[in-house]
């Protein structure tokens, strides 16, 4: 019971409750305005059909009681001939009036209307060239308006002039409209007109029933959707007003929806970098720990003993600020709010001084590190600093991938609307399953994983500042032979060369 009531009361406050309630008394209010005005034209029909009949009435009367009314209109033979004539045609009251309208002579029984005025207007109305149907006067005897037949007389010895006036009130259109009520034909509008309201009634009941169906599922979609149920959507939206609104929010939803996969994403791979990080920064900080303990802890070391502790605490110490660069530059990318450093420099100068930095290396391994890069290369416009970055990385990975006593050399040339600047070994190469993978963050070949080395986010990093400058990364590599990685940089527009 009380759930019904609080059904009940939950359609009260529904949209489709209140609409149907509107449309419901518009349909009623409107029928009854239609009722109305069809009743009160029925009852203007019946004067009118009534005053069109009687139309030459007054006319044959005149006819008739001409002879009678010359003796004056109050002569016996007057009133027998009038009492006469209305004995025949009881719904009929007789009247003579004045050339000013007034009743002067009534031949009702009682007499009623003696000394009261019918407005010639409404006289000279009807007995004007086509009168329009009905014209109304009110009843001399009882003051109600209603339709007559007049005609013009001249009465009593002298000829005067007046009007015989034939009330048809009580004859009245009452007739008409009773039988218009007592008339197959009335049953027959009557019951289409409550037909065609009922079944307009239902069909808009429907059809709002169906409209306000689509807003709830509509409504339980969105519901769904805010309870966490992404892939929840409006099936087949038709291109209506509802429609549209269904497929603005798939539209929408879709948005959401893959903003959420890519944070989730996103999440993910900050998890895996934090958990790599930590193993990355584990493993040198451990060995650097035993190092220093054996140093602390055996005074007695010999000359190699030390030598060879201290250089791997410096190894260590090494990989450590390695890896806190690679760190910091991968902070700088992942800002993507924050604009590029772009400036114009000669690209020639800073593959010089970068290779100047490496050369101690590539002699401590041995390895004979050559640039062939003209001084007259045109300028870029790039982050210095990233493009600093992006070569050491790859510099870095050609000294360790180069054969003993190998070669390493960078190569620079004008290319296109650029400047492409390559890195080359002789190494053992990248293999072909590894080379779509050597630019993952944390992907590391096997060998390299054997050697220890390396974190895996280098070449990732010179992806990214590619990227972030609207190129791509080359990378060419044959198995046993060496590998180039080249990347290209955008000319600047306004300085031309270092020349
Ligand atoms: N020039 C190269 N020759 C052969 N292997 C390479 C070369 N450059 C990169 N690699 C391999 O690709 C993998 C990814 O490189 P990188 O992203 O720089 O990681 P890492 O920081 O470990 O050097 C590494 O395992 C590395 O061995
Ligand atoms: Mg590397």
């Amino acid at each position: 019971m009380s759930s019904l009531w609080r059904r009940l009361v939950s359609l009260g406050g529904s949209l489709y409750a209140r609409i149907a309630l509107v449309y419901l008394t518009g349909l009623l209010l409107l029928s009854v305005v239609v009722a109305w005005f069809a009743i009160s034209q029925f009852d203007q029909l019946g004067r009118e059909l009534q005053q069109r009949q009687e139309a030459d009435l007054a006319d044959n009367l005149a006819e008739v009681m001409a002879p009678a009314l010359r003796s004056g209109v109050d002569s016996d033979v007057a009133h027998e001939m009038a009492r006469h004539i209305v004995s025949i045609n009881p719904s009929l009251s007789l009247y003579v009036l004045d050339e000013g309208g007034r009743v002067i002579a009534d031949y009702a029984e009682p007499a009623c209307a003696l000394g009261s005025r019918v407005a010639l207007s409404s006289l000279e109305a009807l007995l004007g060239e086509d009168p329009m149907l009905p014209v109304l006067a009110d009843s001399p005897c009882s003051g109600q308006p209603g339709v007559f037949s007049v005609a013009r007389i001249e009465y009593g010895p002298d000829g005067a002039r007046g009007y015989l006036y034939a009330d048809l009130n009580n004859a009245s259109h009452t007739s008409m409209t009773a039988m218009l009520r007592t008339s197959s034909i009335t049953r027959t509008l009557v019951a289409a007109g409550l037909l065609a309201l009922a079944l307009s009634g239902l069909l808009g009941l429907l059809w709002f029933a169906l409209l306000t169906r689509r807003f709830s599922h509509l409504t339980s979609v969105v519901q769904r959707f805010a309870a966490g149920e992404y892939q929840a959507r409006i099936a087949e939206p038709r291109s209506d007003e509802i429609g549209q609104l269904g497929r603005a929010f798939n539209d929408m939803a879709g948005t959401i929806e893959a903003q959420l996969v890519a944070l989730r994403e996103t999440d993910r791979q900050r998890r895996e970098l934090v958990a790599n990080l930590s193993h990355d920064f584990r493993t040198p900080l451990t060995s650097l720990r035993g190092y220093v303990e054996q140093l602390q802890r055996r005074e007695s070391l010999s000359d190699e003993e030390r030598r060879v502790a201290l250089t791997a605490i410096f190894d260590n110490a090494e990989r450590l600020t390695r890896l806190a660069r690679q760190l910091s530059t991968l902070a700088r990318l992942d800002a993507y709010d924050q604009p590029l450093r772009r400036e114009p420099f000669a690209l020639a100068e800073l593959v010089h001084d970068i290779v100047g930095k490496f050369q101690p290396q590539a002699e401590r391994l041995g390895v004979s590190l050559r640039v062939d890069v003209d001084p007259a290369l045109p300028w870029v416009e790039a982050d210095l600093g990233l493009v600093d970055r992006a070569l050491s990385n790859l510099i870095d990975n050609a000294l360790i991938a180069a054969a003993p006593q190998g070669r390493v050399w960078l190569a620079g040339e004008a290319s296109g609307q650029g400047v492409r600047i390559a890195v080359s070994d002789d190494g053992d190469g990248i293999a072909a399953a590894d080379l779509p993978l050597v630019t993952q963050r944390f992907y590391r070949t096997a060998s390299s994983r054997a050697g220890g080395e390396g974190s895996g986010l280098g070449l990732s990093i010179v992806r990214d500042i590619c990227e972030r400058h609207g190129t791509t990364l080359e990378i060419d590599s044959q198995e046993g032979t060496g590998t180039t990685v080249a990347l290209t940089l955008p000319r600047a527009a306004s300085v031309g060369t270092n020349v």
